[in-house]
C-alpha cells in the first residue's frame, strides 16, 4: 500500500523516532505560509533520510529541490563531523523563507543553500558526491539522474523521491501529463541501466534507491 490509512500511519509515527521540535515548527510554518506544502518530506520520510545518511556516511550530499528545507535538515542531521550538504532550489522566491530555517538550525555550518537550476550550477562546482537526493521537477528526473551520476563516486547512492507518483505510474498518462510521463520514463530508464543497482521502496510516494556500481 502506498499510503497507509490514517490509523496505520499514526501507529507508524508513534513507533519511530520523533521529529525534533525544530522540524515540527518548520513543517507547521511550511503549511501556514507556502503553496503546495505537501511537497515537504515530513516525519516518516525525514527519519528515513536521516537514517540513510547514517548508513551511507557520505562526505558530500547533493540535494536537488530544497523547497522549505525539511528534507535538507533531515539529511544534514545524519551527517558525521566532516559531512556537508549542498542543496539547490530553482525558485528564488523560496529563499526568504528557507534560508533562515537553515541558518538558525543546529546544522547551519553543514549546509550550503544555492538558489538556481541544479542542472546548471552543480557541474560548475567541481564536487564529487557520495549521495544525491533527487526531488526537483518530475519532468527532468532523467537529466538530474545523468548529471548526478556523472558527479557521483563509484559506490555512491542516488535516492529519487516520488517515483511511484501516487500510483499513477500504473496508468497510461494523458499526453499533457508531463510529470507522470517523466516519472515513468525515469523508472524505465533506471530499471534498464546496468551501471547501477536499484530498488524501489513503496514508502510515502515511492523512493528509488540507486547505487553506482564500483
Ligand atoms: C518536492 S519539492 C522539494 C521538497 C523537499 N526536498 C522536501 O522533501 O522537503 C521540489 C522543489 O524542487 C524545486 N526545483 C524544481 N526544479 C529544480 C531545479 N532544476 N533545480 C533546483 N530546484 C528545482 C522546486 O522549485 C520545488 O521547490
Amino acid at each position: 500500500m502506498l499510503t497507509p490509512d490514517a490509523s496505520l500511519e499514526t501507529y507508524i509515527l508513534e513507533h519511530i523516532d520523533p521529529e525534533s521540535d525544530y522540524l515540527k515548527a518548520l513543517y507547521r510554518d511550511t503549511h501556514v505560509k507556502l503553496l503546495r506544502p505537501r511537497m515537504a518530506s515530513g516525519h516518516l520520510q525525514g527519519r528515513m533520510l536521516k537514517m540513510f545518511v547514517e548508513m551511507i556516511r557520505p562526505r558530500q550530499i547533493l540535494e536537488i529541490g530544497t523547497f522549505s528545507g525539511y528534507s535538507g535538515l533531515c539529511l544534514a542531521e545524519g551527517l558525521g563531523e566532516n559531512g556537508f550538504l549542498h542543496t539547490f532550489e530553482i525558485n528564488d522566491e523560496q529563499e526568504d523563507f528557507t534560508r533562515p530555517w537553515f541558518e538558525n538550525s543546529a546544522y547551519a555550518d553543514k549546509i550550503k543553500f544555492y538558489i538556481g537550476d541544479a542542472l546548471e550550477l552543480v557541474p560548475e562546482l567541481g564536487i564529487t558526491f557520495d549521495l544525491a537526493f533527487l526531488d526537483g521537477d518530475k519532468r527532468k528526473y532523467i537529466e538530474y539522474y545523468e548529471m548526478s551520476l556523472s558527479h557521483l563516486l563509484p559506490g555512491g547512492y542516488i535516492i529519487a523521491d516520488n517515483t511511484l507518483w501516487d500510483g499513477h505510474v500504473l496508468e497510461e498518462p494523458n499526453s499533457n501529463d508531463y510529470q507522470t510521463i517523466g516519472i515513468k520514463a525515469f523508472n524505465d530508464y533506471v530499471g534498464k541501466d546496468m551501471r547501477v543497482e536499484k530498488v524501489i521502496l513503496p514508502l510515502r510516494d515511492g523512493l528509488t534507491i540507486i547505487r553506482k556500481k564500483a
